[in-house]
């Protein structure tokens, strides 16, 4: 079995969020079932500066999208056993500084971009199947889902054995929507911008290709892949979903424990384990340090690592914290980036409560294994979480999420207030302040009571996430055939 995986990030070269873990650690998982799995990501400005070594391929291609000529070259690296293929652009890619926007502004030929990278990563395909052609198609993402639709409308694909598409949903609400008027661009047939096909409330939406002319489709937790399918959480595609439920599977991302580990991380001032958790007390020091708030071990330190959105339910946090943190008893640390009134609202937090509030703006995969490591608490009240790593990361240095009951967060964490033999965290069902509030605030009596603390903490840490799994629901995935 050849496995070709489309995706527009890819850790550690290219990373916004969890997608990239993923396509970081899937390859790699699926390896040791399949004969190979190659890997074809743009060539973005910051793996060119970052001076990984790569090879230039001979393969060359000019690519026609409206009336411009865009040149593409071919990058590959190889990452344990992995091709990477990078397409190359340099106006498209190479030559921006963020992967999708500027200054907080979708970039305007973000359409122009993922086609060129769609065509050109198709006819890379093509060439490397001169010898043996690829039996799967992993697209993830709307920047990848026009590639079930070309492959299915192409004549080299179809012509001797067609590959099976497989189309992964990692966040329904970004659906890759561009005005009508840049139909033209896409190069299909004009009956594709009908209502049943692409077209979407006076919009070109990307995410129905995939969905519609993928022959399976996935998503990151079952719970998700459930909640997808109504109208609450479906933005505007749960019809369509339901439609192909049974060609639609939940399987939950796994974590990469070689990466997210406190017994190994080189990003600590101390490792631990759920045997020995003395370094994790000087992992809270230090981030206590870090972010100038008093060094206090009886501190309830929460903390969160995130992308600032509204799916974050950030703006839950704002509205708690005043409460939380008049307790005295509870400190507050952040790291994120993102919407920029949630970024003014974290820094005007900080500068009224200094001595309990540190915020960081910004990116860094250091100082994210740092929080990680030195608060207990973990906030992720995300309003849906189509899977979640934070809280998988967190179980696994200690720190106890505090999460709302949705998406693979549901499927991840256990309430110790229900279950306080097995529990793992604390998990709130009602999507409201003080339900949220109540949850910190029980999870604070238990960080009182040392004992049943140190208990639960080591219970999450032993939990198993780690990708064996999932990496075989996909090869049972792939070894479907499509009805
Ligand atoms: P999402 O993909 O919706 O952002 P996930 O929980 O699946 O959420 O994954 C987020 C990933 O991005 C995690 O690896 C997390 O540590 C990382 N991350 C998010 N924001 C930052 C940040 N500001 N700095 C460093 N890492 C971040
Ligand atoms: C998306 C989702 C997140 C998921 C990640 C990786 O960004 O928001 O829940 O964990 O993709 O699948």
């Amino acid at each position: 079995m050849r496995v070709a995986m489309f995706a527009s990030e890819m850790d550690p070269y290219v990373k916004t969020g969890g997608l990239a873990d993923v396509i970081g650690s899937l390859p790699k998982e699926l390896l040791p079932y399949v004969d190979n799995v190659d890997v074809f990501i743009p060539y973005y400005r910051n793996i060119k500066r970052s001076n990984i070594p790569l090879e230039q391929t001979d393969i060359n291609f000019s690519q026609k999208i409206g009336s411009k000529h865009y040149k593409g070259k071919v990058y590959r690296m190889e990452d344990s056993g992995i091709s990477v293929y990078l397409i190359d652009n340099y106006h498209l890619f190479r030559k921006r500084s963020d992967v999708y926007v500027r200054h907080g502004k979708d970039y305007p030929d973000n359409l122009e971009r993922f086609v060129f990278f769609c065509k050109g990563a198709l006819r890379v395909v093509e060439q490397l199947s001169v010898n043996q052609n690829y039996n799967i198609f992993h697209c993830h993402d709307w920047q990848t889902a026009l590639i079930p639709l070309y492959t299915k409308l192409s004549d080299f694909f179809q012509a001797e054995k067609r590959p099976l598409t497989v189309y992964t949903i990692h966040n329904l609400a970004y659906q890759g929507k561009f005005p009508r008027s840049k139909f033209p661009l896409l190069q299909i047939p004009r009956k594709y911008l009908e209502p049943k096909y692409l077209e979407s409330w006076g919009k070109i939406n990307l995410m129905k290709a995939g969905l519609l002319f993928a022959d399976e489709l996935t998503t990151v937790s079952p719970t998700y892949a459930q909640e997808i399918q109504t109208k609450e959480l479906g933005v505007g595609l749960h019809e369509i979903l339901a439609s192909r439920q049974k060609n639609l599977t939940g399987i939950l991302n796994g974590v990469d424990y070689s990466i997210w580990n406190p017994k190994y991380s080189s990003h600590l001032s101390a490792n631990y384990s759920s045997d020995d958790l003395s370094g994790k007390r000087i992992c809270k020091k230090f981030l206590q340090k870090y972010y100038h708030l008093p060094v206090k071990p009886d501190a309830l330190l929460t903390g969160i690592v995130s992308r600032l959105a509204w799916q974050k339910g950030m703006d839950l946090v704002l509205s708690v914290l005043p409460d939380l943190l008049s307790t005295g008893k509870i400190q507050f640390v952040l790291l994120g980036t993102g919407d920029s009134k949630l970024e003014e609202d974290f820094l005007a937090l900080e500068r009224q409560y200094p001595k309990q509030v540190g915020i960081k703006i910004g990116f860094g995969e250091a100082l994210a294994h740092q929080i990680e490591a030195g608060i207990d608490v973990f906030l992720m009240p995300s309003r849906y979480e189509p899977c979640g790593l934070n809280d998988k990361y967190s179980l696994k240095y200690g720190s106890v999420p505090v999460v709302y009951c949705t998406g693979g967060l549901a499927d991840s964490v256990i309430d110790y207030q229900t279950h306080p033999n097995d529990g793992t965290g604390f998990v709130f069902c009602q999507f409201n302040p003080d339900s949220f509030k109540k949850a910190v605030l029980n999870a604070l009596k238990i960080f009182q009571v040392k004992s049943e603390w140190v208990k639960l903490i080591q219970r999450g840490m032993q939990q198993d996430f780690s990708w064996s799994k999932s990496a075989e629901q996909y090869l049972q995935v792939y070894k479907r055939k499509s009805n």
